[in-house]
């Protein structure tokens, strides 16, 4: 076990770093993509099978990464390399910690949009997807915003640990839950509400094929915030005599608890008024804008609602930044404040194209003449190309990696030592090699297979 630097910060209590940690995974995923999947593959049997990949092998990842922060005090490459210092190893933590800046480069984009809404009456006599299409082609409209908001994810970086990361958690995490039961009530009251609960809840099987179960496990991996290094990252502020399994799960049970309230908002809504479940990535900023404003009380919901997801998109953005800030804190002489504007610079530089790809510049737009339009549909924009690229690929690929060397290189029964020591009982007996089972077999099996099915279903 490495020692923490004397300076290292860590969290000021359990409450604090389950609040941090909750408010990396619950974001853009649990309010933006967890409901247009479930819209596109079936509803409740969706629902089903993302609980299912998310109990059986998406949280004994979560606790693997947790441990392996922990283990090392240090940001993913450190932590790695605390453990195994001459073997190529520590490059896993360097695409971790490479990853998480370019996924806030596009994050951030569309975080970007979310403070758009807000800050300007969208749901306005104006058909809605004219105006999402002109809005974020606008770069005089979307580089501000997006600019501000990474400003602003810099801001609370800078300021630490506790003192920015936690404080603006405990102030933002409880104004989201609020807000969201708020829109809830609105949503599940209006008269014709109750069809949307219906194909929220009830499953429907004849929808689900092989790639649905890839679709969920992909987003339950997603919306934990896992493989890139967040994970890591926040359990290495975390005092050795914390309970990992009780906090870990306590971070797993919100996280599913606000996406599945995000469909109960969403979904009522969107049947009350006659619109389609099904409607992808738009359904959030397109469909539901037309749902607003068909419903009394629409133009102050969907102010509420936009806040709603621009402080989701906020604390995860902060967990994205922090990963690579804390590698420039723990192995170079650069001071946190240097580090969190210096990296919030750079993600600004490597977003700009993403920014400028929804109309502003055409040849951003549709990069087919770069990429071809075999790998990532009919005319990609440089925001898809980059989401495909790390917050999917490259995603699974560093979670497969960091299993395989907590199960093997580290060893799963020290992984589970470190696991154990905080819990002040042991882990039970069955639980524990089970779980040093899954994370040696099982887990990188299935992520390896999910990637490569993934890869195939998009050539051919
Ligand atoms: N989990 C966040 C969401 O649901 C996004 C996120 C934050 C993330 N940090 C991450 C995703 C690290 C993958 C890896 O929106």
């Amino acid at each position: 076990m490495a020692l923490p630097s004397p300076e290292r910060e860590q969290w000021s209590s359990r409450l604090g770093f389950v609040l941090a940690a909750a408010g990396s995974a619950i974001g853009l995923g649990n309010i933006w993509r967890f409901p247009f999947k479930a819209g596109d593959n079936g509803g409740g049997a969706f629902v089903l099978i993302y609980l299912a990949c998310l109990v059986l092998l998406c949280v004994p990842y979560l606790f693997a990464e947790l441990a392996l922060g922990r283990n090392g005090k240090r940001n993913p490459v450190g932590a790695i390399r605390a453990i195994d210092a001459r073997s190529p190893w520590p490059l896993v933590g360097g695409l971790c910690v490479v990853a998480g800046l370019a996924i806030l480069s596009y994050y951030a984009v569309v975080a970007g949009w979310a403070v758009g809404y807000v800050l300007r009456d969208l749901v306005a006599a104006e058909a809605p997807d004219a105006v999402f299409a002109r809005v974020i082609a606008d770069p005089l409209w979307v580089v501000p915003l997006f600019g501000g908001f990474l400003f602003a994810t810099a801001g609370v970086v800078a300021g630490g640990v506790r003192r920015g990361i936690e404080r603006w958690a405990k102030i933002l995490m409880p104004v989201l839950f609020v807000l969201l039961c708020l829109i809830i009530f609105r949503s599940v009251t209006l008269p014709g509400a109750g069809a949307g609960l219906d194909f929220y809840l009830t499953p429907d099987f004849s929808k689900v094929s092989g790639l649905v179960v890839v679709e969920a496990l992909g987003q339950a991996f997603f919306s934990l915030s896992l493989g890139m290094g967040t994970m890591i990252t926040y359990g290495s502020y975390l005092p050795d005599d914390e309970n990992l399994i009780v906090s870990g799960g306590y971070v797993a049970a919100f996280d599913t608890l606000i996406a599945l309230m995000a469909g109960l908002m969403i979904f009522p809504a969107v049947f009350a008024m006659g619109q389609n479940p099904a409607e992808g990535p738009s359904l959030v900023f397109v469909v539901l804008p037309d749902v607003f404003g068909a419903m009394p009380l629409g133009s102050f919901v969907g102010t509420l609602f936009f806040l709603l997801l621009a402080i989701a998109a906020f604390t995860s953005g902060i967990s994205l930044l922090e990963v690579f800030v804390s590698y420039l804190v723990d192995e170079t002489p650069w001071s946190r404040r240097a580090a969190a504007w210096g990296a919030g610079g750079l993600a600004f530089a490597l977003g700009l194209p993403s920014a400028l790809s929804q109309g502003a510049v055409p040849a951003l737009s549709d990069l087919s003449w770069l990429v071809g339009d075999r790998f990532f549909g009919p005319s990609p924009g440089m925001l898809d190309v980059m989401d495909f690229l790390w917050g999917s690929v490259a995603l699974v690929l560093s979670a497969a990696l960091l299993s395989l060397f907590v199960g093997w290189v580290w060893g799963a029964e020290k992984a589970l030592t470190e696991l154990r020591s905080g819990t002040g009982h042991t882990v039970g007996r069955v639980a524990g090699p089970v779980w040093c089972a899954a994370i040696k077999y099982a887990f990188p099996i299935t992520i390896l297979a999910v990637l490569v099915i993934d890869l195939l279903y998009d050539v051919l």
